[in-house]
């Protein structure tokens, strides 16, 4: 089913994402396209609106980003954001200049009319520009003024033209939520024909005719965005699918088993355990530092899952949890757009495969939402991030036996009393870490010399920068009995109070 798009142009703007996420969020499709590839796309696409973006230029900058005037007169509603909105102002015949007084942060602006007016009549909304329009282009009308900013909003109903210096798209402006929807809904009339049902369902069509007959590879890890691909294609294209969950023994308590119930037997996914815990535990003997251990981990990796592909006879594709923040991030459009997600990595090049990325055009939240849609269980779906090389870097120094041993109880003891508490939708990562340290302690008289078990919880959003989650006492009490009680060679308890920055969620 063809559905109604939205191109958002990006001038460079830090929020290209947000507004993506605020279209997506109401329902309507977008994609977010450079500027210098825009009116190629806007072309092909014949979208039901455009977008443009913020960005760090002047718009009177040398070699500043732009457009095609024509995308003005192609009957396509435009809505410019800061940057886009001086971009088009100064495009039209209008003026755009450098002010003496800048404003940045939380601006009341008050709507004079037009679509604003429809949303709202006065608010607080969020700037952060040097240059503004000083001059509106011929047919335009102000629609809402700051008092710094003559034209904090102007539009040209003739022609769809809609230019507004605030960001509406992020959180410190509370209308700007409506006003995008007002736009999208009102002016380019989307219908919100985006939907997780409607999203299945084409990608099934499209990987069958993508696939025909071929057979296709999964390397699944039980994490959240391979799960969601492996049944979405498993839908399409059922045993011609084979997936491979290569165990390497560094994941938390009873995952490997999980994910052979659920997607094994329960969704009867063609999928085959590779039990390398041992080989992977050998490779890693003797090695302490942080980086060794990854690089050993991740080319361990694909030896094995090397080994098992050449079972399994000629595959054609390999299937890839590749997600929109990740094109996004990695320069969109452009070159060959695969992430190298840590257990991925290097093995397209391998193996000499075509790629198949189902949910390369979707968010984290869209991703979650396919996966109810197409019924895997909430723990899976909702699962926290789980580095590729697990517990590894979590267990600082050489990682053995004994020490996973600690790391499996004490994570899992944590994760049951955090859950038990209903923190675990709020917090977007907790587990514990083996620091390496021994401490003297005391228990039933007698002296002891054992580990110390440390706490790493955090809230992010998207992991680039995060806060250590205020676990209340009595819970973090709770923890910290249950874990010096039950876990045999723990004596202490010591809990991760930093950011990121200027530390990193990991330990290693
Ligand atoms: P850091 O430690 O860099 O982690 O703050 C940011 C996020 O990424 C996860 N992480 C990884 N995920 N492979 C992954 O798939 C990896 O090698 C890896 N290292 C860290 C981490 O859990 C956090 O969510």
């Amino acid at each position: 089913m063809a559905h109604q798009t939205i191109i958002i142009v990006d001038f460079g703007g830090q929020y290209n994402q947000l507004i993506a996420r605020r279209v997506r969020e109401n329902n309507v499709y977008c994609e977010v396209v450079p500027y210098q590839k825009a009116m190629d796309t806007i072309r092909e696409k014949k979208p039901a609106g455009v977008i443009f973006t913020g960005g760090p230029n002047s718009v009177y900058a040398d070699g500043a980003p732009d457009i095609d005037k024509a995308v003005y007169d192609m009957g396509i509603p435009v809505l410019g954001i800061c940057y886009g909105a001086q971009l088009m102002a100064q495009a039209l015949g209008g003026k755009v200049e450098r002010q003496t007084r800048q404003e940045f942060g939380n601006i009341e602006i008050t709507a004079l009319g037009g679509l604003i007016k429809k949303v709202v009549d006065k608010g607080v909304s969020w700037m952060s520009h040097n240059d503004q329009i000083t001059e509106a282009p011929k047919g335009f009308t102000t629609t809402a003024e700051s008092d710094w900013c003559p034209y904090a909003a102007i539009e040209d109903t003739s022609r769809n033209l809609y230019a507004v210096q605030f960001h509406p798209e992020v959180e410190h402006t509370p209308f700007g939520k409506e006003f995008l929807r007002a736009f999208l809904y009102e002016v380019c009339g989307c219908t919100g024909d985006w939907t997780t049902a409607n999203f299945v369902e084409d990608a099934i069509a499209t990987i069958k005719a993508e696939v025909g007959d071929g057979r296709v590879l999964c390397a699944l890890s039980g994490g959240v965005d391979s799960t969601v691909c492996a049944v979405l294609v498993h839908r399409a294209i059922g045993d011609r699918l084979h997936c491979v969950f290569v165990d390497h023994g560094l994941m938390r308590k009873d995952e490997g088993d999980q994910v052979m119930e659920t997607l094994g037997k329960a969704f009867k996914l063609n999928l085959t355990r590779v039990n390398a815990a041992e080989r992977f535990l050998g490779k890693l003997a003797g090695v302490t530092d942080p980086e060794q251990k990854r690089k050993i981990i991740g080319h361990e990796f694909i030896d094995v899952f090397v080994d098992e592909t050449k079972k399994l006879g000629q595959m054609d594709y390999l299937l890839q949890g590749t997600i929109y923040p990740d094109i996004i991030e990695s320069g969109l459009g452009d070159a060959a757009l695969i992430k190298s997600h840590h257990n991925v990595g290097g093995l397209p090049e391998k193996l000499g495969f075509k790629l198949l990325e189902p949910l390369r055009l979707l968010f984290k939240d869209e991703v979650r939402r396919v996966g109810t849609e197409l019924g895997i269980p909430d723990h899976l779906v909702n699962r926290q991030p789980f580095p590729g090389p697990g517990l590894a870097v979590r267990c600082l120094g050489e990682v053995t036996e004994d020490k996973l041993f600690i790391l499996r109880e004490s994570d899992a003891i944590l994760r049951e009393e955090i859950a038990a508490a209903g923190l675990d939708r709020e917090i977007w990562q907790y587990f514990t870490v083996l620091p390496n340290l021994r401490s003297v302690g005391v228990m039933g008289d007698e002296r002891t010399y054992a580990h110390a078990v440390g706490i790493r919880a955090v809230t992010s959003t998207d992991a680039m920068t995060s806060d250590w989650a205020r676990i209340p006492y009595d819970v973090l009490a709770r923890i910290s009995t249950r874990i010096v009680g039950e876990v045999p060679g723990v004596n202490r308890i010591l809990m991760d109070c930093t950011t990121k920055p200027p530390s990193t969620i990991e330990w290693e």
